[in-house]
């Protein structure tokens, strides 16, 4: 019998791939009391988006979150995504970052537990699993200790500029120089280090040891070790993305803004390509994990945030924000609608100025008005309330009619209540109903009522004075008046 892995075998074993993201940095440039890659572009933790990238190229199981400067908050915002953390108590730089996940990426068998380490920063958010793929593959065939990737970039400032090989060198390179230690003539390089690379885990481990910090930071910089290992006599090469808008990185405001402009520009993108309509896109706010299907019509200014999915052949119009809702097909949003948390059938019809706040889930083509406010209600099929009306804890049956002006009392000032209103009821406009209350199947309230008890079944409740009029009263006191005057 011959071994999975014996040397008999003559195709090569696929290299045991781990990812380290760098992601303990506090930084400093960003003036923020808020650790760096919890702050958001598209929408979500720049963090989020490394890691959701890095899930596209190995299971959560082989990646490991180096994380430092509010460790315990970063950990919490990305908990969800199943992926390792190893702890850099004290932030010392990217080489350090590294030695720290020794024991994670080298395990403590004879052979080491990955081969190859392909490192990301936890700061560069727009970065594709087709370029780390290619980086990977590109280090594999190579057979390269340190691969890094690189960019030519018009304004180089502020990024290592990576020293090629002599004429002749090739892929190679000879090392990296940070900005702060470049000197003039090396300032003028335009080819930077992106701050992704792969390693050879055994190469990296072997020769970690040997970074110093003796630079302007005082800190072991990962860069060092493609002149590191060159001394050592390994090979250390380069491959040039040919997207050099991937590298960016957020370590100013200002490039934060420039990042989150380009991931919602590519968002827009994707959905135009998925068949959504969007009208000037530049002015829409739309978050990486929202789903859009087909036909739908998105008008400018609109915002459509977290996890949003919106159905097929939908309208959603001006200057509506939507957080974390489900829309159906066919599903018409007027402008200035507000929704949070919210579900809504297919075929409603919501706004102008609607306000559906958290809970608030809308049957199949019913309708929500101008002014209406609702809150963690169930509104059935068919159902209506067109204008100036407030709905909180409310359960609403089927072709119910809520009048303009309609509130349901959900508050005594210390307990919420409920309000159920059965299928077929009509309530008049500006009634108040007073919950805890039912308003029975095909029931009436008039007009003006304010109800305090229990409706039946195909009643009609008044809850209000009986009209009263008084013949020639307005005239007597008009002449009452006069009267006086005289
Ligand atoms: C780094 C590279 C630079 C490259 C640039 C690309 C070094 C020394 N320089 O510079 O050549 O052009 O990225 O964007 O590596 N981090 C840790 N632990 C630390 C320090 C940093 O995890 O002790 C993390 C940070 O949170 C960040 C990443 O490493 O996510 C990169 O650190 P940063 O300080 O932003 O490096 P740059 O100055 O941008
Ligand atoms: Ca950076």
């Amino acid at each position: 019998m011959v071994k999975a892995n014996s040397k008999s075998n003559s195709s090569p074993q696929p290299p045991r791939i781990a990812i380290a993201i760098m992601a303990a940095g506090k930084g400093t440039r960003l003036k923020s009391k808020h650790p760096k890659v919890l702050h958001e572009v598209g929408g979500k933790p720049i963090l989020a988006h490394v890691i959701a990238t890095a899930k596209q190229i190995v299971p959560a199981e082989d990646i490991f979150v180096i994380i430092g400067h509010e460790a315990e908050r970063v950990r919490e915002a990305v908990t969800g995504a199943g992926v390792n953390f190893v702890l850099q108590a004290e932030q010392r730089g990217t080489g350090h970052a590294l030695m720290v996940a020794r024991e994670a990426l080298m395990g403590n068998g004879n052979r080491t537990r990955y081969d190859q380490v392909i490192v990301l920063s936890g700061d560069a958010p727009l970065i594709t699993a087709e370029t780390v793929k290619k980086l990977s593959a590109f280090h594999t065939a190579q057979k390269a200790a340190m691969t890094l990737l690189s960019a030519d970039l018009d304004n180089p400032y502020g990024y290592g500029r990576v020293i090629r090989k002599g004429a002749r060198g090739g892929a190679e390179v000879q090392a990296i120089v940070e900005e702060k230690s470049a000197t003039p003539r090396q300032k003028e390089l335009r080819e930077i280090n992106s701050g992704f690379y792969a390693f050879a885990v055994p190469a990296l481990y072997e020769h970690i040891d040997r970074l110093s910090t003796a630079n302007p930071h005082g800190e072991y910089y990962l860069t060092d070790m493609a002149a590191v290992l060159q001394r050592a006599r390994k090979k250390v090469v380069a491959i040039k993305t040919d997207d050099a808008g991937e590298v960016l990185g957020t370590n100013t405001r200002a490039e934060m803004t420039v990042l989150d402009a380009r991931l919602r520009m590519a968002k827009c993108r994707a959905l135009l390509e998925e068949g959504v309509t969007i009208f000037y896109p530049h002015t829409c706010v739309i978050d990486s994990d929202v789903e859009v299907g087909a036909d739908t019509v998105i008008e400018p200014f609109v915002q459509l945030l977290g996890r949003t999915k919106i159905g097929a052949e939908c309208r959603i119009r001006s200057y509506s924000v939507i957080g974390n809702s489900i829309l159906g097909d066919r599903v018409t949003v007027k402008p200035g609608t507000i929704m949070e948390d919210s579900r809504v059938g297919a075929g409603a019809v919501l706004g102008p100025y609607t306000h559906m706040r958290p809970g608030s889930e809308v049957g199949e083509g019913a309708h929500l008005g101008n002014f209406v406010e609702t809150k963690k209600i169930k509104l059935g099929k068919g159902s209506k309330a067109n204008h100036l009306t407030y709905l909180g804890d409310a359960e609403i049956g089927e072709d119910v009619n809520i009048g303009a002006g309609t509130i349901t009392c959900n508050y005594d000032g210390v307990n919420k209540h409920k309000t159920v209103i059965e299928d077929g009821a009509f309530i008049g406009s500006h009634s108040t109903l007073v919950a805890p209350v039912k308003i029975g199947r095909g029931s009436y309230v008039a007009a003006a009522s304010c109800i305090t008890e229990d409706v039946p079944e195909d009643a009609l409740a008044l809850g209000r004075a009986r009209q009263s009029v008084k013949e020639g009263w307005a005239r007597a006191k008009r002449d009452a008046q006069k009267e006086i005057r005289r």
